[in-house]
């Protein structure tokens, strides 16, 4: 009996199929009423008692073994395409394709020019990669201010006249861009990504996104800054929402503030998110230096303005709690579906 068994292993690692009718007569042959397997549980009715053990084991695997076997060659047929076989439905609708989902830098970055646009800016673009004027020197940034430094910009090529060209380190080059081109009433949004030489970490990047705002016109005073980003505030992270703006330094605004929301995840009272203060920053702003708008061919005298930047990763790791930066690049699909494709 064992010799047997063992015969017909070995003789069924080789058995092919290729219809369903085939498969059918295979089945009937070992597993039939009057098959193979039948058989041998007939035999094993003679089988001394203190052998039934072992052999019904053996017997018991090897039923399992055919049963397999058989499992294995129908399916195998399944995955076979075959025009002609008379099962076919043609009028099947096809399989779905799935399908993909806004990146959330791409649904964050939608919703911020949304708001925006709702009270009256436009979008504006610019070069990444750019030059020393547009970067730096238009913005008021001494020759030998830190950031032109080559730790923190990537540059390209090195210029005799010192107008090097590099990839831009901020999206206010497209402050300078649009001024040379137009006179004010100018009210802009430019989102763009943007370069500078950092180790990656989960809280650095050498590449990131950010979102530029410049509004120049007559009169254009800090209450309008400050009633403007409020208003964004608001609308990104809900009507409840507080602004702080704190002094600061840029050297093509002046003043300058850096802008904090209040914390919506513990409404003020301090958490993890941020770090037990209550508020999280979010961009940095400021009055237009008129240097800035002198330097670009609009009159100082004549107008003002502010200009506002923000990191599109950081304002999306707040709204969806998201806590390593390397995520937004690794399009691994596990992380990226779970963003609605809402915008
Ligand atoms: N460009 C600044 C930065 O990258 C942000 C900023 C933009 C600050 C506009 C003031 C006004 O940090």
């Amino acid at each position: 009996m064992k010799q047997i068994i063992e015969n017909v292993l070995l003789e069924l690692q080789n058995v092919k199929a290729t219809s369903v009718q085939e498969v059918e007569q295979l089945k009937i042959k070992y597993l039939g009423k009057k098959g193979l397997l039948a058989g041998l549980f007939e035999e094993f009715k003679q089988v001394p008692n203190e052998e039934k053990r072992k052999f019904g084991a053996l017997l018991n695997d090897f039923k399992t073994k055919i049963e397999e076997k058989i499992e294995e060659l129908k399916n195998g047929l399944e995955s076979v395409h075959s025009p002609d076989a008379k099962n076919d439905d043609l009028t099947k609708p096809s399989n779905l394709l799935s399908l993909g989902s806004l990146h959330p830098l791409s649904i964050v970055k939608n919703e911020i020019v949304e708001i925006f646009s709702r009270i009256g800016y436009v979008v504006a673009e610019g070069p990444e990669i750019e030059d020393d004027r547009h970067v730096f020197g238009a913005l008021n940034f001494p020759p030998e201010h830190p950031a032109r430094d080559m730790q923190d910009t990537f540059f390209i090529e090195l210029r005799e006249d010192d107008n090097h060209a590099l990839l831009r380190t901020h999206t206010s080059s497209v402050q300078v861009r649009t001024m040379e081109k137009q006179q004010p009433p100018i009210r802009i949004i430019a989102p763009g990504r943007v370069f500078r030489n950092e180790a990656i970490s989960a809280r650095a990047h050498c590449i990131f996104h950010q979102v530029e705002g410049l509004y120049i016109d007559k009169g254009v005073s800090f209450a309008d800054l400050k009633q403007s980003l409020l208003y964004f505030a608001k609308e990104m992270f809900g009507e409840q929402t507080k602004i702080r703006l704190r002094p600061s330094y840029f050297p093509f605004t002046e003043p300058s503030a850096e802008m904090d929301v209040s914390c919506n995840l513990c409404e003020g009272k301090g958490c993890n998110i941020c770090k037990g203060t209550g508020w999280l920053e979010i961009m940095g702003c400021g009055m237009i230096d008129p240097n800035v708008l002198d330097a670009s061919g609009i009159d100082s005298n004549v107008y003002s303005g502010f200009a506002f930047g923000m990191g599109i990763e950081r304002i999306a790791m707040l709204k969806y709690d998201i806590k390593d930066l390397r995520l937004y690049f690794e399009n691994d699909l596990r992380f990226l579906k779970q963003f609605s494709s809402a915008y």
